[in-house]
C-alpha cells in the first residue's frame, strides 16, 4: 500500500530517479515555481514546506500540499494538492495534479494519490473539486473517473483540448 509523505532529504535520491524517469518519458511536471525541482532538490524540498503553509508563494500560484507517493521506501509518484483555484487553475491545473513513475503505472498509484488528495481537500473545507487533463490522456481520465469525476465543459484555454471534471465532496 503506498503512503503520502512530505518531501524529505532522505527520499531525495529516490525522487530524483522518479523525476528523471518521468522526464525521459516526455512529461515535465515541474514548471514555473516548481522548476527548482529540476536543478536544486534541497531548495525544492524546502519550498514545498513553505507552500504548504501558504508562505513564499510565487505570483499566480496558490498554497498547496505537495506529497511524494512512497511504496516500500521508493518514491513512485508525486501529487500536488492545491488549496484553492485561481483563473489559471480553473482552466489548466485544477485542484490536484499527479504523476507516476513509468515503471509503476497501472497499479493504482495515481488513483490512490487522487483519493488521498480529495481527503486532504475535504479536511480544509473544499466542497467542489476541479480536476483537468488533456483530452488524449486516457490513463488520467480513467483515474479521475474511478474517483467519481463528472465531466463538465472543456477548458476555455487555447491549445490542445483539455477536459475538466468536478468531484463533489
Ligand atoms: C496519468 C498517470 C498519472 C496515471 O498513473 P497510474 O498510477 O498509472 O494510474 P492508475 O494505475 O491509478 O490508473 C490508470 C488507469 O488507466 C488505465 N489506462 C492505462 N492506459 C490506458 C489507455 N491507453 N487507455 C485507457 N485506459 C488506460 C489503466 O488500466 C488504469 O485503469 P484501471 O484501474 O481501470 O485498469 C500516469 O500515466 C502518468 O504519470 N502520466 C504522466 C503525467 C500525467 O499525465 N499526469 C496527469 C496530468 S492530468
Amino acid at each position: 500500500m503506498p503512503k503520502l509523505r512530505r518531501p524529505t532529504p532522505e527520499l531525495a535520491a529516490s525522487f530524483e530517479e522518479l523525476r528523471d524517469a518521468v522526464l525521459r518519458d516526455g512529461y515535465n511536471g515541474w514548471t514555473g515555481a516548481s522548476a527548482v525541482a529540476l536543478t536544486d532538490l534541497p531548495a525544492y524540498i524546502q519550498a514545498t514546506r513553505f507552500w504548504a503553509k501558504g508562505q513564499r508563494i510565487s505570483n499566480g500560484w496558490v498554497p498547496s500540499d505537495r506529497f511524494w507517493i512512497v511504496e516500500d521506501g521508493v518514491v513512485v509518484g508525486e501529487v500536488d494538492v492545491r488549496h484553492r483555484l485561481n483563473n489559471f487553475l480553473l482552466q489548466f491545473g485544477g485542484h490536484i495534479g499527479y504523476l507516476t513513475h513509468p515503471d509503476h503505472r497501472n497499479k493504482g498509484v495515481a488513483t490512490f494519490a487522487l483519493r488521498e488528495g480529495l481527503k486532504r481537500l475535504a479536511k480544509i473545507g473544499v466542497k467542489r473539486v476541479l480536476i483537468t487533463c488533456l483530452d488524449d490522456n486516457q490513463p488520467s481520465q480513467r483515474v479521475i473517473e474511478k474517483c467519481g469525476g463528472v465531466h463538465i465543459r472543456d477548458s476555455k484555454a487555447k491549445g490542445p483540448r483539455r477536459r475538466r471534471y468536478v468531484i463533489l465532496l
